[in-house]
Protein backbone atom coordinates (compact mmCIF):
# COMPACT_ATOMS: atom_id res chain seq x y z
CA UNK A 1 0.00 0.00 0.00
CA UNK A 2 1.33 3.51 -0.93
CA UNK A 3 1.87 6.09 1.42
CA UNK A 4 0.20 8.73 -1.21
CA UNK A 5 -3.03 6.06 -1.20
CA UNK A 6 -3.34 5.71 2.33
CA UNK A 7 -2.09 8.84 3.97
CA UNK A 8 0.46 9.89 6.48
CA UNK A 9 -0.36 7.46 9.96
CA UNK A 10 0.12 8.69 13.23
CA UNK A 11 0.64 5.82 16.39
CA UNK A 12 -0.76 6.82 19.91
CA UNK A 13 0.20 4.97 23.27
CA UNK A 14 -2.77 4.48 25.69
CA UNK A 15 -1.42 3.31 28.64
CA UNK A 16 -4.70 2.92 30.71
CA UNK A 17 -5.05 1.74 34.50
CA UNK A 18 -5.45 -2.13 33.15
CA UNK A 19 -3.90 -1.80 30.39
CA UNK A 20 -1.32 -0.43 27.56
CA UNK A 21 -2.40 -0.64 24.06
CA UNK A 22 -0.60 0.98 20.38
CA UNK A 23 -2.91 2.22 17.62
CA UNK A 24 -1.84 3.24 14.38
CA UNK A 25 -4.15 5.92 12.83
CA UNK A 26 -4.54 7.24 9.13
CA UNK A 27 -4.22 10.77 9.54
CA UNK A 28 -6.62 11.52 6.62
CA UNK A 29 -9.43 9.50 7.62
CA UNK A 30 -8.87 8.97 11.07
CA UNK A 31 -9.59 5.52 10.51
CA UNK A 32 -7.99 2.24 12.75
CA UNK A 33 -5.03 0.26 10.71
CA UNK A 34 -3.77 -2.05 13.37
CA UNK A 35 -3.45 -2.42 17.48
CA UNK A 36 -1.97 -4.17 19.64
CA UNK A 37 -3.02 -4.82 23.93
CA UNK A 38 -1.48 -5.89 26.86
CA UNK A 39 -2.85 -6.35 30.49
CA UNK A 40 -1.16 -4.46 33.05
CA UNK A 41 -0.74 -6.25 36.76
CA UNK A 42 -1.71 -4.34 39.80
CA UNK A 43 -0.20 -5.07 42.69
CA UNK A 44 -2.12 -4.38 46.55
CA UNK A 45 0.68 -4.88 49.11
CA UNK A 46 -1.76 -3.88 52.06
CA UNK A 47 -5.58 -3.15 52.55
CA UNK A 48 -5.73 0.16 50.28
CA UNK A 49 -2.47 -0.12 48.25
CA UNK A 50 -2.70 -0.29 44.66
CA UNK A 51 0.76 -0.54 43.01
CA UNK A 52 2.47 -1.07 39.42
CA UNK A 53 5.89 -1.35 37.99
CA UNK A 54 6.92 1.36 36.08
CA UNK A 55 9.43 -0.95 34.07
CA UNK A 56 6.34 -3.49 33.28
CA UNK A 57 4.56 -0.74 32.22
CA UNK A 58 7.33 0.94 29.97
CA UNK A 59 8.27 -2.61 29.20
CA UNK A 60 4.63 -3.00 27.72
CA UNK A 61 4.57 -0.03 25.34
CA UNK A 62 7.66 -1.11 23.95
CA UNK A 63 5.91 -4.57 23.18
CA UNK A 64 2.73 -3.08 21.80
CA UNK A 65 4.54 -0.96 19.24
CA UNK A 66 6.29 -3.91 18.08
CA UNK A 67 3.63 -5.92 17.53
CA UNK A 68 1.52 -3.14 16.14
CA UNK A 69 4.50 -2.89 13.67
CA UNK A 70 4.70 -6.44 12.72
CA UNK A 71 0.85 -6.49 11.96
CA UNK A 72 1.26 -3.38 10.04
CA UNK A 73 3.80 -5.06 7.86
CA UNK A 74 1.23 -8.28 7.40
CA UNK A 75 -1.18 -5.43 6.14
CA UNK A 76 1.89 -4.70 3.63
CA UNK A 77 1.69 -1.42 5.34
CA UNK A 78 5.00 0.41 5.57
CA UNK A 79 5.92 1.88 9.21
CA UNK A 80 8.11 4.27 7.87
CA UNK A 81 4.65 6.30 7.14
CA UNK A 82 3.76 6.97 10.82
CA UNK A 83 5.13 10.21 11.23
CA UNK A 84 4.48 10.67 14.92
CA UNK A 85 3.61 9.67 17.96
CA UNK A 86 0.78 10.56 20.83
CA UNK A 87 1.34 9.36 24.44
CA UNK A 88 -2.46 9.76 26.53
CA UNK A 89 -2.11 7.71 29.95
CA UNK A 90 -3.50 7.13 33.43
CA UNK A 91 -3.73 10.05 35.14
CA UNK A 92 -2.10 10.75 38.51
CA UNK A 93 0.01 7.78 38.99
CA UNK A 94 2.76 8.83 40.31
CA UNK A 95 6.51 7.40 39.82
CA UNK A 96 10.31 8.33 41.48
CA UNK A 97 13.00 7.61 39.43
CA UNK A 98 16.78 8.16 39.11
CA UNK A 99 18.13 9.94 36.56
CA UNK A 100 21.69 8.36 36.52
CA UNK A 101 20.15 4.73 36.13
CA UNK A 102 16.81 5.37 34.72
CA UNK A 103 15.55 2.94 37.40
CA UNK A 104 12.58 3.48 39.28
CA UNK A 105 13.01 4.27 43.19
CA UNK A 106 9.70 2.25 44.37
CA UNK A 107 6.54 0.98 42.43
CA UNK A 108 4.57 3.65 41.13
CA UNK A 109 1.36 4.63 43.66
CA UNK A 110 -1.77 4.05 41.12
CA UNK A 111 -4.26 7.02 41.17
CA UNK A 112 -6.50 4.72 43.69
CA UNK A 113 -4.23 3.88 46.08
CA UNK A 114 -5.44 4.86 49.88
CA UNK A 115 -2.90 4.81 51.88
CA UNK A 116 -2.27 9.16 52.13
CA UNK A 117 -5.73 9.35 53.64
CA UNK A 118 -3.90 10.04 56.82
CA UNK A 119 -1.70 12.56 55.29
CA UNK A 120 -4.68 13.79 53.26
CA UNK A 121 -6.38 14.14 56.93
CA UNK A 122 -3.79 15.94 58.46
CA UNK A 123 -3.37 18.44 55.44
CA UNK A 124 -6.68 19.47 55.36
CA UNK A 125 -6.68 20.66 59.10
CA UNK A 126 -4.25 23.31 57.68
CA UNK A 127 -6.46 24.60 54.77
CA UNK A 128 -8.71 27.23 57.18
CA UNK A 129 -12.16 27.28 55.77
CA UNK A 130 -12.54 30.47 54.18
CA UNK A 131 -8.97 30.60 52.15
CA UNK A 132 -8.74 26.74 50.24
CA UNK A 133 -5.85 28.58 48.05
CA UNK A 134 -5.06 24.17 46.88
CA UNK A 135 -8.82 24.39 45.20
CA UNK A 136 -8.55 27.65 44.24
CA UNK A 137 -5.28 27.38 42.52
CA UNK A 138 -5.54 23.35 41.38
CA UNK A 139 -9.51 23.02 40.98
CA UNK A 140 -9.07 19.89 43.12
CA UNK A 141 -10.65 18.64 46.56
CA UNK A 142 -6.94 17.33 48.91
CA UNK A 143 -7.71 13.64 47.94
CA UNK A 144 -5.49 10.53 48.06
CA UNK A 145 -6.63 10.58 44.25
CA UNK A 146 -3.98 13.28 43.36
CA UNK A 147 -0.12 12.74 42.86
CA UNK A 148 0.83 15.48 45.34
CA UNK A 149 0.24 13.57 48.61
CA UNK A 150 1.64 10.46 47.16
CA UNK A 151 4.97 11.64 46.35
CA UNK A 152 4.81 13.31 49.87
CA UNK A 153 4.20 9.70 50.74
CA UNK A 154 7.09 8.36 48.90
CA UNK A 155 9.45 11.42 50.36
CA UNK A 156 8.55 10.25 53.69
CA UNK A 157 8.58 6.70 53.57
CA UNK A 158 11.37 5.60 50.77
CA UNK A 159 14.78 6.12 52.39
CA UNK A 160 16.42 5.66 48.63
CA UNK A 161 14.27 8.43 47.55
CA UNK A 162 14.98 11.06 50.00
CA UNK A 163 18.78 10.03 49.09
CA UNK A 164 17.85 10.27 45.66
CA UNK A 165 16.34 13.93 45.99
CA UNK A 166 18.87 14.78 47.95
CA UNK A 167 21.90 13.84 45.77
CA UNK A 168 20.24 15.73 43.02
CA UNK A 169 19.36 12.30 41.13
CA UNK A 170 15.49 11.86 41.90
CA UNK A 171 13.21 12.86 39.12
CA UNK A 172 9.44 12.78 39.65
CA UNK A 173 6.50 12.34 36.88
CA UNK A 174 3.31 10.96 36.34
CA UNK A 175 3.03 8.11 33.51
CA UNK A 176 3.53 10.30 30.71
CA UNK A 177 6.67 11.72 31.94
CA UNK A 178 7.84 8.44 32.77
CA UNK A 179 7.12 7.45 29.31
CA UNK A 180 8.65 10.03 27.65
CA UNK A 181 11.72 10.41 29.43
CA UNK A 182 12.48 6.41 29.11
CA UNK A 183 11.33 6.86 25.13
CA UNK A 184 13.83 9.62 24.61
CA UNK A 185 16.48 8.11 25.84
CA UNK A 186 16.10 7.45 29.28
CA UNK A 187 19.42 8.25 31.43
CA UNK A 188 21.40 9.10 28.01
CA UNK A 189 19.35 12.31 27.33
CA UNK A 190 15.90 11.55 27.68
CA UNK A 191 13.26 14.07 28.06
CA UNK A 192 11.62 15.38 31.48
CA UNK A 193 8.44 16.78 30.62
CA UNK A 194 4.91 16.59 31.18
CA UNK A 195 2.11 18.11 29.50
CA UNK A 196 -0.68 20.91 31.32
CA UNK A 197 -3.38 18.32 31.55
CA UNK A 198 -1.40 15.98 33.45
CA UNK A 199 0.20 18.81 35.47
CA UNK A 200 -3.43 19.89 36.43
CA UNK A 201 -3.93 16.68 38.34
CA UNK A 202 -1.07 16.68 40.46
CA UNK A 203 -2.01 18.83 42.94
CA UNK A 204 0.98 21.06 42.34
CA UNK A 205 -0.24 23.26 39.35
CA UNK A 206 -1.73 26.08 39.38
CA UNK A 207 -3.73 26.14 36.40
CA UNK A 208 -4.66 29.71 36.56
CA UNK A 209 -1.13 30.78 35.12
CA UNK A 210 -0.08 26.93 34.13
CA UNK A 211 2.94 26.76 35.81
CA UNK A 212 4.15 24.71 39.19
CA UNK A 213 2.86 26.52 42.13
CA UNK A 214 5.67 27.35 44.90
CA UNK A 215 3.10 27.98 47.52
CA UNK A 216 1.65 24.48 46.84
CA UNK A 217 4.88 22.72 46.24
CA UNK A 218 6.00 24.21 49.52
CA UNK A 219 2.43 23.19 51.04
CA UNK A 220 3.08 19.61 50.36
CA UNK A 221 6.83 19.65 50.80
CA UNK A 222 7.66 18.67 47.31
CA UNK A 223 11.24 19.89 46.19
CA UNK A 224 10.59 21.73 42.82
CA UNK A 225 13.85 20.76 41.20
CA UNK A 226 12.15 17.25 40.60
CA UNK A 227 9.55 18.59 39.02
CA UNK A 228 9.29 17.63 34.91
CA UNK A 229 8.82 21.05 32.27
CA UNK A 230 5.33 21.70 31.28
CA UNK A 231 3.97 21.36 28.02
CA UNK A 232 1.27 22.06 25.83
CA UNK A 233 -0.31 19.10 24.36
CA UNK A 234 0.75 19.50 21.08
CA UNK A 235 4.79 19.67 20.73
CA UNK A 236 7.40 17.73 19.59
CA UNK A 237 9.05 16.47 23.08
CA UNK A 238 11.73 14.20 21.64
CA UNK A 239 12.55 11.57 19.35
CA UNK A 240 12.12 7.99 19.80
CA UNK A 241 15.51 6.48 20.65
CA UNK A 242 14.98 2.72 20.24
CA UNK A 243 12.66 -0.45 18.49
CA UNK A 244 10.59 -0.21 15.31
CA UNK A 245 9.98 3.28 15.39
CA UNK A 246 13.49 4.56 16.18
CA UNK A 247 13.69 8.60 15.08
CA UNK A 248 9.67 9.11 14.87
CA UNK A 249 8.90 12.20 16.98
CA UNK A 250 6.62 12.45 20.39
CA UNK A 251 4.60 15.32 19.97
CA UNK A 252 1.06 14.66 21.67
CA UNK A 253 0.75 14.08 24.91
CA UNK A 254 -2.55 14.10 27.16
CA UNK A 255 -4.16 12.87 30.41
CA UNK A 256 -6.35 9.65 28.89
CA UNK A 257 -9.64 11.38 29.62
CA UNK A 258 -8.25 14.98 28.02
CA UNK A 259 -7.22 12.80 24.94
CA UNK A 260 -10.99 11.12 24.61
CA UNK A 261 -12.30 14.65 25.20
CA UNK A 262 -10.33 15.44 21.97
CA UNK A 263 -11.09 12.27 20.27
CA UNK A 264 -14.72 12.96 21.10
CA UNK A 265 -14.19 16.49 19.05
CA UNK A 266 -16.10 17.93 22.15
CA UNK A 267 -14.42 21.50 21.06
CA UNK A 268 -16.67 23.63 21.80
CA UNK A 269 -18.37 24.95 25.28
CA UNK A 270 -20.69 22.71 26.69
CA UNK A 271 -19.76 19.66 24.85
CA UNK A 272 -19.28 16.26 26.91
CA UNK A 273 -18.06 12.97 26.94
CA UNK A 274 -17.72 9.63 29.84
CA UNK A 275 -15.38 7.43 29.35
CA UNK A 276 -15.88 3.53 30.97
CA UNK A 277 -12.70 3.01 31.60
CA UNK A 278 -10.98 1.22 34.77
CA UNK A 279 -12.90 4.38 36.30
CA UNK A 280 -15.70 6.33 34.68
CA UNK A 281 -14.70 9.95 34.01
CA UNK A 282 -17.33 12.60 32.17
CA UNK A 283 -15.68 15.83 31.28
CA UNK A 284 -17.65 18.91 29.93
CA UNK A 285 -15.66 21.68 28.04
CA UNK A 286 -16.07 24.73 29.51
CA UNK A 287 -13.93 26.48 27.26
CA UNK A 288 -11.24 29.40 28.20
CA UNK A 289 -13.39 29.80 31.64
CA UNK A 290 -12.38 27.83 34.68
CA UNK A 291 -15.80 26.58 36.53
CA UNK A 292 -16.10 26.19 39.77
CA UNK A 293 -18.43 23.74 40.90
CA UNK A 294 -20.93 23.48 43.58
CA UNK A 295 -21.41 20.31 43.70
CA UNK A 296 -18.85 17.71 43.64
CA UNK A 297 -16.85 17.97 40.32
CA UNK A 298 -13.05 19.06 39.40
CA UNK A 299 -12.25 21.87 37.63
CA UNK A 300 -9.39 20.67 35.52
CA UNK A 301 -7.61 21.40 32.36
CA UNK A 302 -9.03 20.28 29.28
CA UNK A 303 -6.18 21.08 26.65
CA UNK A 304 -4.19 23.12 24.82
CA UNK A 305 -2.86 22.33 21.26
CA UNK A 306 0.29 23.62 20.57
CA UNK A 307 2.91 25.81 22.25
CA UNK A 308 0.82 29.54 20.90
CA UNK A 309 -3.21 27.96 21.15
CA UNK A 310 -5.09 28.48 23.79
CA UNK A 311 -5.80 26.62 26.81
CA UNK A 312 -9.00 25.05 27.14
CA UNK A 313 -10.75 23.80 30.64
CA UNK A 314 -13.39 21.13 31.89
CA UNK A 315 -15.57 20.22 34.61
CA UNK A 316 -15.15 16.48 35.45
CA UNK A 317 -17.21 14.08 37.28
CA UNK A 318 -14.78 11.41 38.46
CA UNK A 319 -15.96 7.30 39.33
CA UNK A 320 -12.71 5.28 40.95
CA UNK A 321 -14.71 2.20 39.90
CA UNK A 322 -16.10 1.08 37.11
CA UNK A 323 -14.30 -1.34 34.49
CA UNK A 324 -11.93 -2.63 37.62
CA UNK A 325 -15.30 -4.04 39.62
CA UNK A 326 -15.72 -6.37 35.94
CA UNK A 327 -11.76 -7.14 37.48
CA UNK A 328 -12.83 -7.58 40.84
CA UNK A 329 -15.53 -10.27 39.85
CA UNK A 330 -12.97 -12.18 37.60
CA UNK A 331 -10.16 -12.09 40.04
CA UNK A 332 -11.06 -11.94 43.18
CA UNK A 333 -14.65 -13.81 43.25
CA UNK A 334 -14.12 -15.61 39.67
CA UNK A 335 -17.39 -15.69 38.65
CA UNK A 336 -16.38 -14.94 34.93
CA UNK A 337 -13.48 -15.77 33.77
CA UNK A 338 -13.17 -13.15 31.19
CA UNK A 339 -14.16 -9.28 31.21
CA UNK A 340 -16.66 -10.12 28.32
CA UNK A 341 -18.52 -12.88 29.71
CA UNK A 342 -20.54 -10.18 32.54
CA UNK A 343 -22.99 -9.35 29.51
CA UNK A 344 -23.74 -12.81 29.22
CA UNK A 345 -24.70 -13.57 32.65
CA UNK A 346 -26.05 -10.06 33.11
CA UNK A 347 -28.76 -11.25 29.98
CA UNK A 348 -29.24 -14.23 31.28
CA UNK A 349 -31.57 -12.74 34.39
CA UNK A 350 -32.23 -9.20 32.51
CA UNK A 351 -32.40 -7.54 36.64
CA UNK A 352 -30.89 -8.01 39.18
CA UNK A 353 -33.77 -8.70 41.05
CA UNK A 354 -33.25 -6.15 44.45
CA UNK A 355 -29.31 -6.90 44.67
CA UNK A 356 -27.03 -3.37 44.54
CA UNK A 357 -23.72 -3.33 44.53
CA UNK A 358 -21.56 0.22 45.58
CA UNK A 359 -18.19 -0.75 44.19
CA UNK A 360 -16.69 1.82 47.03
CA UNK A 361 -13.29 0.10 46.95
CA UNK A 362 -11.60 3.08 46.80
CA UNK A 363 -13.92 5.11 48.91
CA UNK A 364 -16.44 7.41 47.02
CA UNK A 365 -15.37 10.08 44.71
CA UNK A 366 -17.92 12.25 42.56
CA UNK A 367 -19.85 13.82 43.76
CA UNK A 368 -19.82 12.29 47.16
CA UNK A 369 -16.08 12.69 48.10
CA UNK A 370 -15.97 10.09 51.49
CA UNK A 371 -13.01 8.60 52.08
CA UNK A 372 -14.71 6.02 54.69
CA UNK A 373 -17.00 4.22 52.21
CA UNK A 374 -16.20 0.93 51.34
CA UNK A 375 -17.93 -1.38 48.81
CA UNK A 376 -21.21 -3.28 49.87
CA UNK A 377 -23.43 -5.68 47.99
CA UNK A 378 -26.89 -5.51 49.62
CA UNK A 379 -30.50 -6.95 49.00
CA UNK A 380 -29.42 -10.50 49.18
CA UNK A 381 -32.02 -13.33 49.52
CA UNK A 382 -31.72 -16.97 48.55
CA UNK A 383 -32.62 -16.41 45.32
CA UNK A 384 -29.53 -14.44 44.57
CA UNK A 385 -27.42 -15.94 42.24
CA UNK A 386 -24.09 -14.87 40.32
CA UNK A 387 -26.07 -13.71 37.53
CA UNK A 388 -27.93 -11.04 39.77
CA UNK A 389 -24.73 -9.67 40.82
CA UNK A 390 -23.40 -9.08 37.74
CA UNK A 391 -26.19 -7.80 36.54
CA UNK A 392 -26.32 -5.45 39.61
CA UNK A 393 -22.14 -4.51 38.85
CA UNK A 394 -23.33 -2.92 35.38
CA UNK A 395 -26.07 -0.99 36.81
CA UNK A 396 -23.67 0.13 39.55
CA UNK A 397 -21.70 1.55 36.94
CA UNK A 398 -24.85 3.66 35.34
CA UNK A 399 -26.09 4.88 38.45
CA UNK A 400 -22.47 6.47 39.12
CA UNK A 401 -22.54 7.75 35.81
CA UNK A 402 -25.97 9.13 36.52
CA UNK A 403 -25.00 10.81 39.79
CA UNK A 404 -22.08 13.31 38.24
CA UNK A 405 -24.24 13.83 35.02
CA UNK A 406 -26.39 15.31 37.72
CA UNK A 407 -24.15 16.99 39.18
CA UNK A 408 -22.87 18.28 35.93
CA UNK A 409 -26.30 19.33 34.83
CA UNK A 410 -26.55 21.47 37.90
CA UNK A 411 -23.16 23.09 37.79
CA UNK A 412 -24.09 23.97 33.94
CA UNK A 413 -27.16 25.08 33.87
CA UNK A 414 -28.28 23.27 30.68
CA UNK A 415 -29.17 19.61 31.13
CA UNK A 416 -27.00 17.51 28.26
CA UNK A 417 -29.48 16.36 25.79
CA UNK A 418 -27.88 13.24 25.29
CA UNK A 419 -24.61 11.14 26.45
CA UNK A 420 -21.43 11.12 24.41
CA UNK A 421 -19.82 7.99 25.23
CA UNK A 422 -16.58 5.80 24.88
CA UNK A 423 -13.87 3.44 25.99
CA UNK A 424 -13.71 -0.69 26.67
CA UNK A 425 -16.85 -0.95 28.51
CA UNK A 426 -18.87 0.39 25.58
CA UNK A 427 -18.96 -2.90 23.41
CA UNK A 428 -21.25 -4.21 25.84
CA UNK A 429 -24.45 -3.34 24.92
CA UNK A 430 -26.65 -4.20 27.64
CA UNK A 431 -24.65 -1.94 29.64
CA UNK A 432 -25.36 0.86 27.15
CA UNK A 433 -28.80 0.26 26.83
CA UNK A 434 -28.84 -0.24 30.78
CA UNK A 435 -27.52 3.57 30.88
CA UNK A 436 -29.85 5.29 28.48
CA UNK A 437 -32.81 3.21 30.79
CA UNK A 438 -31.08 4.72 33.91
CA UNK A 439 -29.98 8.46 32.79
CA UNK A 440 -33.67 8.39 30.65
CA UNK A 441 -31.91 10.23 27.88
CA UNK A 442 -30.22 8.67 24.78
CA UNK A 443 -26.34 7.58 24.87
CA UNK A 444 -24.64 8.06 21.74
CA UNK A 445 -21.17 6.06 21.00
CA UNK A 446 -18.72 6.56 17.89
CA UNK A 447 -18.44 2.99 15.80
CA UNK A 448 -14.66 3.36 16.86
CA UNK A 449 -15.04 3.58 20.73
CA UNK A 450 -10.99 3.93 20.66
CA UNK A 451 -11.11 7.67 21.01
CA UNK A 452 -8.51 8.24 23.99
CA UNK A 453 -6.24 6.83 21.59
CA UNK A 454 -7.35 8.79 18.32
CA UNK A 455 -7.65 12.09 20.40
CA UNK A 456 -3.44 11.50 21.55
CA UNK A 457 -2.73 11.08 17.63
CA UNK A 458 -4.28 13.99 16.75
CA UNK A 459 -2.86 16.04 18.76
CA UNK A 460 0.50 14.77 17.58
CA UNK A 461 -0.62 14.96 14.05
CA UNK A 462 -1.63 18.27 14.55
CA UNK A 463 1.59 19.11 16.44
CA UNK A 464 4.11 22.26 14.82
CA UNK A 465 6.63 20.17 12.78
CA UNK A 466 4.81 17.13 11.70
CA UNK A 467 1.46 18.80 10.05
CA UNK A 468 -0.30 15.62 9.01
CA UNK A 469 -3.33 16.21 11.15
CA UNK A 470 -5.67 18.63 10.64
CA UNK A 471 -8.14 19.65 13.75
CA UNK A 472 -11.00 20.37 11.60
CA UNK A 473 -14.60 18.62 12.39
CA UNK A 474 -14.70 17.40 9.19
CA UNK A 475 -11.86 15.17 8.98
CA UNK A 476 -14.25 12.98 11.27
CA UNK A 477 -17.58 13.19 9.34
CA UNK A 478 -16.63 9.29 8.50
CA UNK A 479 -17.52 8.06 11.80
CA UNK A 480 -20.70 6.68 12.50
CA UNK A 481 -22.72 7.09 15.47
CA UNK A 482 -24.65 4.05 17.51
CA UNK A 483 -27.52 5.04 19.69
CA UNK A 484 -29.50 3.67 22.35
CA UNK A 485 -32.21 5.35 23.41
CA UNK A 486 -34.43 4.71 27.14
CA UNK A 487 -36.78 2.01 27.06
CA UNK A 488 -38.06 1.75 30.43
CA UNK A 489 -40.44 4.31 31.87
CA UNK A 490 -39.23 7.67 33.49
CA UNK A 491 -40.90 6.53 36.95
CA UNK A 492 -39.56 3.00 36.68
CA UNK A 493 -35.90 4.43 36.12
CA UNK A 494 -36.63 7.14 39.16
CA UNK A 495 -37.25 3.94 41.84
CA UNK A 496 -34.48 1.89 40.83
CA UNK A 497 -32.38 5.04 41.09
CA UNK A 498 -33.31 6.22 44.58
CA UNK A 499 -32.79 2.89 46.14
CA UNK A 500 -28.92 3.01 44.62
CA UNK A 501 -29.50 5.63 46.90
CA UNK A 502 -30.01 4.10 49.87
CA UNK A 503 -27.32 1.96 49.21
CA UNK A 504 -25.22 4.63 48.99
CA UNK A 505 -25.54 5.97 52.34
CA UNK A 506 -25.32 2.14 53.55
CA UNK A 507 -21.33 2.28 52.25
CA UNK A 508 -20.67 5.22 53.77
CA UNK A 509 -18.50 5.06 57.39
CA UNK A 510 -17.05 1.72 56.76
CA UNK A 511 -14.03 2.23 57.31
CA UNK A 512 -12.43 4.65 59.38
CA UNK A 513 -8.75 6.77 59.00
O1 LIG B 1 -7.70 9.68 36.66
C1 LIG B 1 -7.50 8.33 36.40
C2 LIG B 1 -7.79 8.02 34.97
O2 LIG B 1 -6.99 8.78 34.13
C3 LIG B 1 -7.67 6.54 34.74
O3 LIG B 1 -8.14 6.22 33.50
O4 LIG B 1 -8.67 4.74 31.64
O5 LIG B 1 -7.35 3.86 33.50
O6 LIG B 1 -9.79 4.37 33.80
P1 LIG B 1 -8.50 4.68 33.11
Amino acid sequence: VKEAVLGPLVGAVDQGTSSTRFLVFNSKTAELLSHHQVEIKQEFPREGWVEQDPKEILQSVYECIEKTCEKLRELNIDISYIKAIGVSNQRETTVVWDKLTGEPLYNALVWLDLRTQPTVDCLRRRIPGNNNFVKSKTGLPISTYFSAVKLRWLLDHVRNVRKAVQEGRALFGTIDSWLIWSLTGGAKGGVHCTDVTNASRTMLFNIHSLEWDKELCDFFGVPMAILPNVRSCSEIYGLMKAGALEGVPISGCLGDQSAALVGQMCFRDGQAKNTYGTGCFLLCNTGHKCVFSDHGLLTTVAYKLGRDKPVYYALEGSVAIAGAVIRWLRDNLGIISTSEEIERLAKEVGTSYGCYFVPAFSGLYAPYWEPSARGIICGLTQFTNKCHIAFAALEAVCFQTREILEAMNRDCGIPLSHLQVDGGMTSNKILMQLQADILYIPVVKPSMPETTALGAAMAAGAAEGVGVWSLEPEDLSAVTMERFEPQINADESEIRYSTWKKAVMKSIGWATT
